[in-house]
C-alpha cells in the first residue's frame, strides 16, 4: 500500500461550497491545516474563510464553467492537491425522488444528470490540464450509495439513482485517464451517509436517529477517508467509512 501520499493538502479546492456538507468539510480541513490555501467554487458569492481562502462565483452546470474554472485556478499561487467536488440534487420545489415508472419525467432526469454529472464533469475539464504527473493529486466527488448499481434492491429514486450510476462512471473513467498521466493519483467517489443537510430534509422522517448524522459528523469521517487513501483505492466508490461499495 502507498505511504498516504495525499495526508497533508496543501491546497484544497471545494466546489459546491455553499451546500451543507461543504461547508463543514471546508471547516474541517481548515481545522485540520490552518495553513491550507482553501479555493472554493460556488453559484453564490461564498462562504468568508479568510487570509487564505479565494472563492470563484460559477454555475459549473453550464459549459463556460469550464474555461472560468480553469482560469481562476491558473491564478492562483497553489495548485489544488485534493479536489473535493460536493454539487449534487435530489430533490426542488417541483420535483422530488420518483416512487415509479410513472412519475419520471425527461425535465427532472434531464436536470439531475446537469446537477450531478456535469457539474463534475466540467470541474474535472477545468483541473485536469492543470495535473502534474510528480504532483500527489487526490479528486472525491461526493456521490451516493444509491447511485450503485449492484447494491440497489429497492428500486425507485429513478433520477438520482441514473445520475449517481453516470457520476460512478466518469469517476471511474477519471481514475484510468489521469492515473496513467500522475504518479500519486487518486480519484474516487464517495457517499457521506445521510446528513442532515436540505438535500435530505425531506426524507428523513424514515431515518433512525442514530443513522442521521451532522454535517460535521460526515465531514470528518471523509476528510479522514481522504487522508488515508493511495492509489490502490482510485477508481471505488467508497463508503463513508472507507469501505469499498459496489459500482
Ligand atoms: N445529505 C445526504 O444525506 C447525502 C447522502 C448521500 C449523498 N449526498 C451527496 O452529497 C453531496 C452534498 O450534498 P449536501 O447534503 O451537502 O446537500 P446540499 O446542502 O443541498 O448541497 C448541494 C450542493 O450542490 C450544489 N448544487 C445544487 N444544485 C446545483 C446546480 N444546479 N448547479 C450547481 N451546483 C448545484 C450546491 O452548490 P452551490 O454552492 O453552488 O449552492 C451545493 O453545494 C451531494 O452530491 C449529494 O448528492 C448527500
Amino acid at each position: 500500500m502507498d505511504d498516504q501520499p495525499h495526508d497533508r493538502p496543501g491546497c484544497v479546492l471545494v466546489a459546491g461550497a455553499g451546500g451543507g456538507i461543504a461547508r463543514a468539510i471546508l471547516a474541517e480541513v481548515a481545522h485540520r491545516w490552518p495553513d491550507a490555501t482553501l479555493l472554493t467554487i460556488s453559484r453564490d458569492s461564498g462562504p468568508d474563510l479568510g487570509g487564505r481562502h479565494r472563492h470563484c462565483s460559477l454555475e459549473l452546470a453550464q459549459p463556460d464553467s469550464v474555461a472560468a474554472a480553469r482560469a481562476f485556478l491558473q491564478e492562483q499561487d497553489a495548485a489544488p492537491a485534493w479536489v473535493v467536488q460536493c454539487c449534487g440534487v435530489l430533490h426542488d420545489d417541483r420535483h422530488g425522488p420518483e416512487k415509479s415508472l410513472e412519475q419520471c419525467t425527461d425535465d427532472w432526469l434531464l436536470e439531475s444528470m446537469r446537477t450531478n454529472v456535469l457539474t463534475h464533469l466540467h470541474l474535472a475539464q477545468a483541473v485536469g490540464p492543470l495535473l502534474q504527473k510528480r504532483r500527489p493529486f487526490l479528486w472525491a466527488s461526493l456521490s451516493a450509495k444509491v447511485g450503485s448499481i449492484g447494491d440497489n434492491g429497492l428500486g425507485g429514486w429513478y433520477s438520482y439513482r441514473m445520475s449517481k450510476a453516470a457520476l460512478n462512471m466518469l469517476v471511474r473513467n477519471l481514475s484510468i485517464e489521469w492515473g496513467r498521466r500522475v504518479d500519486e493519483c487518486c480519484v474516487v467517489a464517495i457517499h457521506p451517509g445521510t446528513t442532515d443537510t436540505a438535500l435530505s430534509k425531506p426524507f428523513q422522517e424514515n431515518i433512525a436517529p442514530d443513522k442521521l448524522y451532522s454535517p460535521e459528523t460526515s465531514a470528518g469521517r471523509i476528510v479522514d477517508v481522504l487522508q488515508g487513501l493511495g492509489r490502490d483505492k482510485s477508481g471505488s466508490l467508497l463508503f463513508w467509512d472507507g469501505e469499498v461499495l459496489p459500482w
